[in-house]
């Protein structure tokens, strides 16, 4: 089934984005943390994630590409239809997922950690999968460090073989979940610098991030996300320089406080 078709059946107009969402609710037994969030994401587009710590952040990113189930609503990514399970399988193929913490095999090469999935998941030969990870590692300035091993690299530098092997599998989304809040602050540019270059590549993002820096000369679209609702969102300058809920103005005053 094409996009168009899918379009069709449900009449939501997901067929040019690479995610829509609409009426999502989630609940942890009686903690019901999204409450009804509406959200499109548009092919390109970089969307940064903003809001208090529990205001349902993670989990919306998570219910997005696919590690959580939302209780109701419907999620649409790149045109197939998440509660549709037999057609799950062909989102993985479209997202790559940069978390806090860099997962990365500590007994497998920078190299290794990238290849592992196109030798597991896609079967590709190793000489196929070791081009792709070469060039991948290559993309965010690791080419001279694919024999490393993580506990030889820095945090900056594993972080960023934990975006190589997202690229690796190349998404037509990319979700992180505060990408640089493990790492020490002088290390933080060099990965905001690589998410800034695979934006200006075009590529589709969705970041959850408290670098209000990267948010306004990075993001197109800033969300801001309050006890489980989109309560604001706009072009980062507005929503940072003038924003119209007192709820973001007291967020934005935390944050930019400490
Ligand atoms: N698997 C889970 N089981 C139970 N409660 C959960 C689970 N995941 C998240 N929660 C709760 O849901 C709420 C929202 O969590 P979430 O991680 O989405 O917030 P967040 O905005 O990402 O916060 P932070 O900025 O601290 O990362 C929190 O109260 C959290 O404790
Ligand atoms: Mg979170």
């Amino acid at each position: 089934m094409t996009t168009t078709e899918s379009t069709k059946t449900t009449g939501a107009t997901v067929a040019p984005a690479r995610i829509a969402l609409s009426g999502v609710h989630k609940r942890f037994g009686a903690l019901e943390v999204l409450k009804g969030v509406d959200i499109g994401v548009e092919p390109g587009e970089v969307v940064v994630l903003i809001g208090a710590s529990g205001s349902g952040k993670s989990t919306l990113l998570r219910i997005m590409c696919d590690l959580e189930r939302a209780d109701s609503g419907e999620v649409w990514v790149n045109g197939v239809p998440l509660h549709d399970r037999k057609r799950a399988p062909e989102i993985f193929g479209h997202v790559g997922m940069v978390f806090q913490q860099f997962n990365l095999f500590p007994h497998k090469t920078a190299l290794g950690n990238v290849t592992l999935a196109l030798l597991k998941v896609r079967k590709l030969t190793r000489a196929e999968a070791e081009e792709r990870g070469r060039a991948a590692l290559a993309r965010v300035g690791l080419a001279d460090k694919a024999t490393a091993y993580p506990a030889q690299l820095s945090g900056g530098q594993q972080q960023r073989v934990a975006i190589a092997r997202a690229l690796a599998m190349d998404p037509a989304i990319m979700f992180f979940d505060e990408p640089t809040s493990a790492l020490d602050p002088e290390l933080v540019g060099e990965v905001t610098g690589v998410m800034r270059a695979l934006a200006e590549d075009g590529m589709t993002m969705v970041v959850v991030t408290h670098e209000m820096r990267f948010a306004k000369d990075t993001a197109d679209r800033a969300v801001f996300m309050d006890g489980g609702v989109v309560l604001e969102q706009g072009p980062p300058e507005q929503v940072f320089g003038n924003p119209a809920e007192a709820r973001t103005q007291q967020f934005l005053h935390r944050v930019l406080d400490t």
